[in-house]
């Protein structure tokens, strides 16, 4: 039992992490790559297109409350992030904590629950990004068969002139007489995945810099819609005030639907908009002075993204009734509203560049970690395996990305984003607890960010990580049991027999009550 909790000696992960070479990650990532990093992740399928559900749906104007809480579950997590990516900064994020901190059981745990969160993430957006490029297309007339837009089974009726997802037509609609054909094989995801995978085998300051292109673009046109709302709602006070009466609309009986529980579940739905921001401790490797950095880059996105959500969820309220927002693109519905005929375009080029980063920084994050887990040992060597040339874990993101690509296309969005949420929420929790372990054990450590008020935040940001994963249906939980059984069978068929920390060619140390070997 005790060699399952053996830990990774920080001075043995310090000595990785200022390890350079050619088999080694390119340290080319400065303040603003990372914070620009983190946007990338973050700012996604959960504003443009949760927020108008999730108002629609459960929590009304009050959306802009659930925006607040989630973000305040959101800033728990980060500082406890951001504590441990200036002290451990090397790229296996959470997984890495983990093993510094609670042992090799839970470090294996934890990076097999963020394949759940990075993998099956980029899977999601891959498929939210189809629908956007889709729509884009059809708007110009360009229709792609429906056989290669959806996943299998799913229906799409040639409605008004476009396919459209069955699903999303308004309830009783008549579709005798007009074509409906069943999907096959998301093929427009599987390819946006695959282009993705490219960028990232290709390199990390070509990827970063793509990146800070497009996060420069996405921010430009969250900024543009605030601009443009707030001008409107200047001119047209009456119409927003309207529109955000009653701020809190009553309960309808059901949990969840408006009144304060609606608040609550809408925070749970927004949660996937915050999702991204632990992302950029996975690039500690790559970050040139990542002790200082690494906070300014996961809580700088962090706190630019909740104000933006927080502006963009408000105005979208006061411009367009919550009643109307259940649509695939609620923000584009927002400009239309204030008759600039162009925005509409521009929100969805923003969505398919933006919806794009996000997928590039959650592949990165997924490959950073299979990199750190294969050099423990407790993965197959193939997934640490350094390109010569272009420096980065070639073999791992093209074994990842066809995987991910294969999940875009062929399971459907809202059973992908619900393992997303679950898994992200778990790692949360441990990341949180392991902050607080390692302030008891070693509090010798020169920590170069502090989490305040230790352990008041990592135990409220376990309390509401918890509480947000039990407002998850029972399924999800079934689906998160499953792969944790298969990843535990991955870990006692391969991982332990040749983890590095098990064959002793690292020191390491058993939490107390156990001995030091080396
Ligand atoms: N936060 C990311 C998004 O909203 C995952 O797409």
């Amino acid at each position: 039992m005790a060699n399952l909790l053996a830990t990774k000696t920080l001075d043995t992960i310090r000595a990785e992490a200022s390890e350079s070479g050619e088999h080694t990650l390119k340290r080319a990532l400065g303040p603003l790559n990372l914070v620009s990093l983190g946007i990338g992740a973050i700012i996604g399928a959960g504003i443009f297109v949760l927020t108008g559900q999730a108002a629609a749906d459960n929590a009304g104007p009050a959306i802009v409350l659930s925006f607040c809480l989630a973000g305040v579950a959101c800033a728990f997590a980060g500082l406890c992030y951001a504590e441990f990516a200036s002290l451990i900064p090397i790229a296996g994020s959470a997984y890495t904590y983990g093993y510094a901190t609670l042992g090799e059981i839970f470090a294996w745990i934890i990076g097999w629950d963020l394949v759940l969160e990075y993998a099956f993430g980029a899977a999601t957006v891959a498929s939210g990004w189809a629908g956007y490029f889709v729509s884009f297309l059809q708007d110009r007339g360009i229709h792609i068969p429906p056989e290669l837009i959806g996943t299998y089974g799913q229906k799409f009726a040639f409605y008004h002139g476009r396919w459209t997802a069955v699903s999303t037509l308004p309830a009783g609609v008549n579709l005798s007489g007009v074509e409906v054909r069943s999907a096959l094989f998301n093929l427009v995801a599987f390819l946006i995945i695959a282009l993705v995978t490219f960028v990232l085998v290709i390199g990390i300051k070509e990827s970063a810099n793509l990146n800070t292109g497009i996060v420069i673009v996405k921010v430009a046109i969250v900024l543009l819609f605030i601009a443009i709302a707030a001008f409107y709602i200047l001119r047209h006070p009456a119409i927003a005030a309207a529109n955000w009466h009653p701020f809190i609309p009553k309960n309808t009986g059901e949990y969840g639907k408006f009144g304060l529980s609606g608040i609550a579940t809408g925070a749970a739905v927004v949660f996937f908009a915050y999702i991204g921001f632990d992302a950029v401790s996975t690039a500690a490797q790559e970050a040139k002075n990542p002790q200082k950095d690494m906070p300014i880059g996961i809580l700088g996105s962090l706190v630019i993204c909740t104000i933006l959500y927080i502006l963009v969820s408000g105005l979208l309220t006061g411009m367009v009734s919550y009643t109307k927002l259940s649509v695939p693109d609620p923000v584009a519905v927002g400009i239309d509203v204030a008759g600039i005929s162009w925005g509409s375009f521009l929100v969805k080029i923003g969505a398919i560049f933006g919806l794009g980063t996000v997928m590039l920084v959650m592949l990165l994050g997924q490959s950073r970690v299979f990199y750190s887990m294969s050099r423990d040992g407790l993965l197959w060597k193939w997934a640490s395996a350094i390109h010569p040339r272009f420096r980065t874990p070639w073999i791992s993101n093209i074994v990842m990305g066809f995987f991910v690509a294969i999940f875009g296309a062929v399971i459907p969005i809202a059973d992908l984003s619900t393992l997303v949420s679950i898994g992200t929420l778990l790692a949360f929790v441990i990341v949180c607890a392991g902050v607080w372990v390692l302030r008891v054990r070693r509090p010798d450590l020169q920590r170069p960010f502090r989490t305040p008020w230790v352990p008041l935040v990592p135990i409220l940001g376990i309390v509401v990580s918890l509480g947000l994963m039990a407002s998850l249906p029972a399924r999800t939980w079934y689906r998160l049991i499953g792969w944790l059984i298969i990843g535990m069978v991955i870990y006692f068929s391969y991982g332990r027999k040749h983890s590095r920390v098990q064959q002793g060619a690292m020191v390491v140390t058993v939490p107390p009550g156990g001995n030091t070997y080396s």
